[in-house]
């Protein structure tokens, strides 16, 4: 129950311990809980103790390597505690050292996101986790029955599965809802920003206050990373061509690469598989909808604990966020495609760094404790030899 109403207590927390120095903030200020919140961790009145065993299990199973083809590979490693739950690679890198086309994105509060994937492809949590267990080039296993046949041969699940899902045992479905209920526990929050939007006004600096004001004023970031009181991700969750797409590449190969799906009348083809290939992972959203306006665009991240999850975007081309905020300031990259919003924003260099400055307030003190605290995924020896 404290975690349902975490961010509800730290307001008024914050109130109660600052209010002999701070103006009372505004109504709009006092962040609620969103109500996404609610249904997920507490409306399902699951009997608690099979939810809870349900979300160790799913932790179980998210940290374990021998969910991939040849045990070298588990969630953990592509979206790793020391890391924010993301991966310091440029882009994934999969079971035999496969080289994936895009940059795992954080799985912290993605139980609030709308859609799944940069570029939105699955509306839910389950549905997400079944794609990297049987993508080639992530977890790599071939079919669903090789997987339940690779989790059935391990007994302590056999035994967890038939306590936690008595009538289905184990399937493909019931290891993604097991999964499923252990990402909705990753929630980041309680970040400097936080307390500030509470009424703290000391609880970050006079530079990086600053850096907020231009992020929702001259430079514009908050029409995409959008914030308030009962979405406090800075996203609005829908998709927009930056130009990242077009950096380094001819938007003429994607074009190309457009037309062609178009003119084979590929609608139906695997969007999974061609955001899997280099030719076609840039074309982002229009991989999904098929609309041209969609070339090229991907779906606005979170920006909490942005600190931590480098490097960014989705294909990780930007090392820092000065480096992002500079793309941004020359108004992205230009392309037929090229969202509106996006035009060049006439920073000063100090103006850039406040941004930057700002960005940094918006690391959860708790996701700074287990990033420094956890050991990194790569650096752990396999302890789980296959069992028959
Ligand atoms: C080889 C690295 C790799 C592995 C292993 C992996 N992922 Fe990912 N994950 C990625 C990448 C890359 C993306 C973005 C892919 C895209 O947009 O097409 C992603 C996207 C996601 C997202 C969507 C986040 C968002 O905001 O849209 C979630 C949730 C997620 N992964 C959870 C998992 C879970 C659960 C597992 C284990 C069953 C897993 N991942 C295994 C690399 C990996
Ligand atoms: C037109 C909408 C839009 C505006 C305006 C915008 N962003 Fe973004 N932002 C996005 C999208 C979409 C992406 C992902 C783009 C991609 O990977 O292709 C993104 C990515 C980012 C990332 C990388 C996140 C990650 O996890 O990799 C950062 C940091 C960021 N934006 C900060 C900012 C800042 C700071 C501003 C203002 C200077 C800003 N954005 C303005 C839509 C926007």
């Amino acid at each position: 129950m404290v975690k349902v109403c975490g961010l509800t207590l730290i307001s008024s927390f914050v109130l109660a311990t600052f209010a002999i120095h701070v103006s009372r903030p505004s109504e709009a200020f006092a962040i609620r809980v969103p109500t996404a919140y609610r249904r997920t961790l507490s409306g399902k009145r699951v009997a608690a103790d099979r939810r809870l065993t349900r979300i160790k299990l799913g932790e179980a199973l998210y940290f374990d390597r021998r969910l991939s083809v040849d045990a070298t590979v588990s969630c953990a490693t592509c979206h790793d505690p020391a890391a924010a739950f993301a991966s310091k690679d440029t882009v994934a890198i999969g079971a035999g050292n496969q080289i994936g086309t895009r940059n795992a994105p954080t799985v912290l509060n993605a139980v609030f996101s709308q859609s799944y994937f940069w570029d939105g492809r699955v509306d839910t949590l389950e549905e997400q986790a079944k794609q990297p267990l049987l993508n080639l080039k992530e977890m790599g296993m071939k079919t669903d029955a090789a997987l339940v046949s690779r989790v059935s041969s391990i007994s302590e699940y056999r035994i967890n599965f038939h306590r936690v899902f008595p009538r289905e045992g184990i399937t493909l479905d019931t290891i993604a809802r097991a999964i499923a209920a252990y990402e909705r526990t990753l929630i980041s929050r309680n970040s400097p920003f936080d307390r500030f939007i509470a009424g703290d006004k000391k609880a970050i600096t006079e530079i990086q206050e600053n850096g907020w004001n231009l992020f929702k004023g001259k430079a514009r970031c908050i029409e995409c990373h959008a914030f308030s009181a009962s979405s406090p991700f800075f996203t609005d969750y829908k998709f927009y061509n930056t130009g990242v797409a077009g950096k380094g590449k001819s938007i003429e190969s994607l074009t190309r690469a457009a037309e062609q799906l178009t003119a084979t009348g590929a609608n139906g083809a695997d969007t999974t598989s061609l955001a899997h290939q280099d030719e076609f992972t840039d074309l982002g959203r229009f991989l999904v909808t098929r609309q041209s306006r969609d070339i090229g665009a991907f779906k606005t991240p979170t920006l909490r604990d942005i600190e931590l999850t480098g490097p960014y975007m989705h294909n990780g081309s930007f090392k820092t966020l000065l480096d992002v905020v500079r793309f941004y300031n020359q108004g992205g990259e230009k392309n037929p495609n090229l969202d509106q919003k996006m035009r060049p924003l006439n920073l000063t260099d100090e103006e850039m760094s406040n941004i930057v400055e700002f960005l940094r307030t918006l690391t959860s003190d708790d996701v700074l404790r287990m990033t420094q605290t956890a050991t990194p995924q790569s650096r752990i020896v396999s302890r789980m030899p296959l069992k028959r």
